[in-house]
């Protein structure tokens, strides 16, 4: 990426737990918080200028005062997020400096993201709207309802998305603006007719969302 454009991130981290029981970004993962890891690559990546991340009311001041105590050579804040993942991401992109072109957003929930995939997403958008971090699927994908297979997608095109999912900033902010419910930021940024490229990401960059995947991260962490 042409090092003049500024890209900043946003790390969702305002999600309740409710599937997990707990809000797992905040519990330790061996030595350090989930998040901590999650924010690593991030300090680390020269192609990240300043970084945001979103979390719950109630702990925003402890999680403000844990950044404060890092020494890091880019902006870390923290700011409050939303009753949806839209609106999370929203708050944060809203908290970016002006001079930041390229949002890079990143779910809380996937630590073993690299620098290297991160600056991938953002080069990924020199010719396009964004770049997503995304998986061609090994499995064969079944549309299903009521137990009961509607439809079988062409495995050949079909990619598992991931993040960061990183575009233009006033696309996105546009697309987290409009009335529609998403599970990801590209759906939105497609939805308001924005070009989405993929680059390849990696099974290991999975999202942390049951007990067996916590298991699964603490096995790795240990060999990080
Ligand atoms: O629920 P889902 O698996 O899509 O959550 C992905 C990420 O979005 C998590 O890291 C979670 O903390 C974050 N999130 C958020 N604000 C919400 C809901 C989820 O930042 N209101």
């Amino acid at each position: 990426m042409n090092s003049a454009v500024k890209a900043g991130a946003v790390i969702a981290a305002a999600g309740s737990g409710e599937r997990f029981g707990e809000k797992k970004q905040f519990k330790r993962l061996r030595k350090r918080t989930l998040l901590f890891h999650t924010l690593k690559p991030f300090l680390e990546c020269g192609d990240v200028s300043e970084i945001v991340v979103v979390v719950p009311e109630e702990n925003l001041a402890l999680v403000s005062r844990e950044l404060k105590s890092f020494t890091s050579a880019k902006p870390v804040k923290a700011v409050v997020g939303g009753t949806r993942r839209q609106d999370s991401v929203l708050n944060g992109c809203l908290a970016l400096s002006n001079n930041v072109e390229i949002i890079a957003v990143h779910d809380a929930a996937r630590p073993f993201v690299t620098s290297k995939l991160i600056s991938a997403t953002i080069d990924g958008c020199n010719d396009a709207d964004g770049c997503i971090a995304a998986l061609p699927s090994k499995d064969t994908v079944k549309k299903v309802k009521n137990n009961q297979i509607q439809s079988t997608l062409d495995r050949n095109v079909i990619w598992l998305a991931q993040t960061p999912q990183t575009f233009h900033k006033d696309v996105l902010i546009k697309a987290l603006q409009q009335d529609m419910i998403a599970t990801d930021e590209a759906s939105m940024v497609e939805a308001v007719g924005g070009k989405v490229a993929v680059t390849k990401g990696f099974a290991g960059n999975f999202k942390i969302t049951t007990h067996e995947d916590w298991k699964l991260a603490e096995e790795l962490i240990k060999e990080k």
